[in-house]
């Protein structure tokens, strides 16, 4: 017999937790589903909620399956894994709709698109942690500890082949790109390297320790170099995905002013650059200084393009962007774009297209685009993070 209790699990919730109640209290709890009976163990108190783990499921829903992972449970790494994958579409659905109607009055009838009816092997940038004995390993959730990991059913087959092997650095993050490039970047002080039958590996700082220092990908015939642990889509299928739903929704013309916001390595502003030919302009905004220089490596057959490695805001701030422009695209970090919705405005571009990969910061600044005279005409989201609460918008707004 046990003290753990039970509670009876609601919705699902931004996070990848679903909402029970015990003793009056909001209680977050893992590894379940929506309408399940579960045991709880709880893992944290405070004042406004708790949070815990399902130990034990009393009465299973429909589409909970058996984890196909040994670590499910104990790794932070997949939220899913015990959940059917159709089904994990249709929460992740869920949360998007309770996010955009919760902060942007926004009702969604969407769903989250397949992009691929695997959703295993299919990460194609995996980093793990090093533990005190030299194995690699991935935390714990909500944890600094790291289990060691022998394996990882989400990791693509193309990657280098790290684990397994002894390490002296402080991360180990394995790369394998859409043309069969493989590298790993090292983080922290390193020692000696195991040999992985000559494998590239570089320094997160970018110090070449041995081969390439980045490695190409391609999409719709172009090619981005993307070096040591620049930004680029963990999903194979990503980047060409996200090209497609944001060419899609904005149809640029030619000789159209357009900025591409958070642009990485360049990704879209090569598509843009096409579609507003010679005659048009894109500014192609990324502040990291790897980045940046690959985007101009990337991008220099392109006249029409001009590079801005500097902070969106800042750009923003000293109208580098010029005094108009026909079409934004942006793509930020998980934090969103706060600062920048106002000033992206204040431009007047006739159609926005937002790539999120979290659906609060999105639903919150799709409610300041609103504020600012932007309605949203179409949102796309694509399920590029299987096994995880991850997933990824693509939103299309129009002048009203
Ligand atoms: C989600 S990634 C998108 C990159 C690119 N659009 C792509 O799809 O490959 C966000 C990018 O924004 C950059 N970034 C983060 N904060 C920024 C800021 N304040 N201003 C400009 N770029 C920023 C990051 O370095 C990263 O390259």
């Amino acid at each position: 017999m046990t003290d753990d209790p039970i509670v009876d699990v609601g919705a699902i919730a931004h996070g990848g937790h679903c909402i029970a109640h015990l003793d009056g209290q909001v209680v977050f709890v893992r590894h379940t589903m929506p309408g399940e009976r579960v045991r709880i163990k709880i893992t944290e108190r405070n004042k406004r909620f708790l949070r815990a783990d399902a130990v034990e499921i009393l009465t299973a829903a429909p589409g909970r399956v058996t984890p196909p992972c040994r670590y499910a449970g104990e790794c932070g790494g997949c939220d899913f894994q015990h959940i059917e994958a159709a089904m994990q579409r249709q929460l992740l659905g869920d949360v998007i709709r309770e996010q955009l109607s919760h902060l942007a009055r926004i009702d969604w009838d969407g769903e989250v698109e397949a992009v691929n009816p695997e959703a295993l092997g299919w990460r194609t940038r995996m980093t793990y942690a090093v533990r005190s004995d030299g194995r690699l390993g991935l935390r714990r959730h909500r944890s600094h500890d790291l289990i060691a990991i022998d394996e990882c059913v989400i990791a693509g087959d193309g990657l280098p082949p790290v684990l397994g092997e002894t390490w002296k650095a402080d991360t180990v993050e394995a790369v394998g790109s859409s043309e069969g490039d493989q590298l790993v970047v090292l983080g922290g002080n390193h020692g000696k390297l195991p040999k992985l039958g000559g494998v590239s590996v570089v320094t997160a700082d970018g110090e070449r320790l041995r081969g390439r220092a980045s490695v190409t990908e391609t999409v719709g015939g172009h090619s981005f170099r993307v070096s040591g642990s620049g930004f680029w889509q963990v999903h194979p299928e990503a980047a060409g995905t996200l090209v497609e739903a944001v060419m899609s929704g904005l149809d640029t013309q030619p000789g159209e002013t357009v900025a591409d916001l958070y642009a990485g390595v360049g990704l879209f502003t090569a598509f843009l650059a096409e579609a507003v030919g010679e005659s048009g302009t894109v500014f192609s905004v990324e502040s990291d200084p790897g980045g940046a220089r690959d985007a101009r490596r990337n991008l220099h057959t392109f006249s029409q393009v001009r590079l801005v490695a500097e902070s969106v805001d800042d750009a923003l701030r000293d109208n580098a962007l010029g005094e108009s422009l026909d079409l934004v695209v942006l793509d930020p970090p998980r934090t969103g774009a706060k600062h920048a919705v106002g000033p992206i405005a204040a431009l007047s571009p006739r159609k926005i297209a937002y790539v999120a990969c979290d659906p609060a910061a999105l639903a919150r600044d799709l409610a300041t685009f609103a504020e600012a005279g932007y309605r949203l005409e179409n949102l796309r989201a694509f399920d590029l993070f299987p096994m995880t609460q991850h997933v990824e918008c693509v939103a299309v707004l129009v002048s009203t």
